[in-house]
Order: C-alpha cells, then structure tokens, then sequence
C-alpha cells in the first residue's frame, strides 16, 4: 500500500485496529464474488454530512441482495465518530464496507454467514479542491456495467477502467452512456444545464441514486431552478452551458470539457458554483 497517510486506526468486525493488523479471510464473499455493498460519508468539521441516507441507501442495498438483517445503525453511526476521534479526522471521508461474509466458495448464497463490517478513513481537501476550483474534463464511454447500478456494490472494475482510460486519454473522469445517452459518472451523478434549466437522468436499476444528488434536487429548488428528469444524449452535454458532477466527494464540481467539447468559456459556470456553494452550507446542517 502506497504511503498516502499516516498508519491508521480502521474498524473491523467490532475492533479497532491498526490498518496494518486488519485482516480478512481470502474465503471473504468479498474477495471472491465482490459480493459486499459500500457507503462513502463526508466528513466535514470532524462530523458525518447526511448519515442518515447513505444508512437508508446501505439497508437498501442489503435488503436486494438479501443480506441478513443485523446490522444496527445506532452501532454504526458510533465506530464512524469513533474513527473519526482515533485519526483526528476534520476533512475527507469515512469508507464502510459489509459483506456476506465467509463461507466456502459457492455461487449460491450461504445460509447465515455473519457479516464482515469493515470501515476505514480518508483525508481530503474537499472543500478548498483543486479540480472543483478548476474544473474537470470528461471523456464518454460505452457504459459495459450490469443493470443493478442501483444497489451500491463494490464491484467496481468497470468503472475502474472507464476511469483509467479517461486518464489514459488526459482527461480526469470518465461519464458512461448507453445507447448515446449520459448514464452516470464512474462515481458521481451527471448533469447538465442548458438556458436555466438543469437536466439529470431519472434513477432507476442503471445508475446509483447518489445521497448528493437528493441533496442537491433540494438545494435546486430552494434557488428557484428547474430541474428535469430525463436522460440526455452525449451531444446534449457537450454543447450545454453548464455540466457538473455530484459525489460525497465531488459536492457539485464544474465539468468544463467533454470529449473534445468546451463547455462554454472552459471554467466552471456560475450556477454550478453557486450550487456548490448552497450544497455546501446544506450539508453543514445536516452534521451529525
Ligand atoms: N461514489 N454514481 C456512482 C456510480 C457512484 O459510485 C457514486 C458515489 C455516485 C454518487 O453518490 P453519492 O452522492 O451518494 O456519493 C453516483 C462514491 C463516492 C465512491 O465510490 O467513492
């Protein structure tokens, strides 16, 4: 592991431990089907923004992968302020992950496996960010993912090579379409505004229902704009006036370039920074 930070404190199945001492079975279902769902919460002032939906999303997600029941929010809510506490965390993310568990490799699901709960700390400038000052360049690419991008799994390769292959090609993120038509970016929402109207896809099983965008649908209409649910074509963004992602780690971050396009003078529009600018203040209320 490449030394980003300094040795942290990490959860795991109910221990605090060094992250160099968190150990998991190879027979982990997340190992070896990526059969585990995941939740990425902000944190901000050394608080969790919106805890509450991403534990609803996190039920969610266990619920249609018919995960046992077990896990207590209560219980979760106190090892992510307890790891922030342990690593003096003000800024970044907390990363949860749960999986089936361990049980001899199998493709059907084992009976009641108990669940591996594993959480860990990431420090981030998300605030004061570079790339949300700058803005970001997209690329579009054949969206090759399975169709329940609803359910948060950690099965991640797809978007993994999208990613990388828009780094590859000197762009920062990769926004995945199929039949022409914007799904999502590798890990955030996309949008776009054209005149004052901004646009997002509708959510059903091929894209994630991100807990930013329903923040942001909130703060939208608080400004008084209007927002469309419907798919737009690639074409569509990159002539549009604005374009942004939304993330627990992007907030709303300008996307100033798609595929060859520029979108308008190639810096972040002002409703998206204005947007920004109220997510921000929103999710502070929502510390917890
Ligand atoms: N990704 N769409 C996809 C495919 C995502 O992976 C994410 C989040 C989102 C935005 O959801 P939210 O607003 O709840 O963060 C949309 C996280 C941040 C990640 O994988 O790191």
């Amino acid at each position: 592991l490449k030394k980003l930070y300094p040795m942290r404190t990490v959860y795991l199945n109910g221990e605090y431990v060094l992250e160099k001492d968190a150990k998991v079975s190879i027979f982990d279902r997340a190992f070896l089907f990526a059969d585990a769902v995941y939740e990425v919460t902000t944190v901000l002032k050394g608080k969790l923004v919106d805890f509450d939906n991403h534990m609803k999303r996190l039920k969610r997600s266990m619920k249609e992968l018919h995960f046992e029941p077990t896990l207590n929010e209560k219980n979760i809510l106190k090892f992510h302020r307890e790891l922030i506490k342990l690593n003096n965390l003000e800024e970044g993310v907390i990363y949860l992950q749960v999986s089936r568990g361990v049980a001899e490799r199998d493709f059907a699901f084992p009976k009641e496996t108990e669940l591996t709960v594993s959480a860990f700390t990431q420090k981030k400038d998300l605030v004061e960010n570079k790339s949300a000052q700058k803005g970001i360049s997209v690329i579009t690419i054949e969206d090759l993912r399975w169709k329940r991008c609803d359910i948060k799994t950690i099965q991640l390769l797809y978007p993994s090579m999208a990613k990388s292959e828009a780094l590859r090609q000197g762009a920062d993120d990769a926004w995945m379409t199929q039949n022409n038509y914007v799904m999502e970016g590798s890990s955030n929402n996309a949008w776009i505004i054209r005149g004052k109207t901004i646009y997002t896809r509708q959510t059903d099983n091929l894209i994630l229902s991100g807990v930013t965008r329903a923040a942001i649908l909130s703060v939208a209409e608080e400004l008084g704009y209007k927002v469309i649910f419907k798919q737009f074509t690639t074409q569509e963004a990159e002539s549009a006036d604005e374009a942004f992602v939304t993330s627990a780690t992007t907030f709303v971050t300008a996307v100033v370039k798609i595929n060859n396009h520029r979108i308008k003078d190639g810096k972040p529009g002002v409703f998206t920074q204005e947007l920004r600018k109220a997510y921000i203040k929103q999710a502070l209320k929502t510390l917890k």
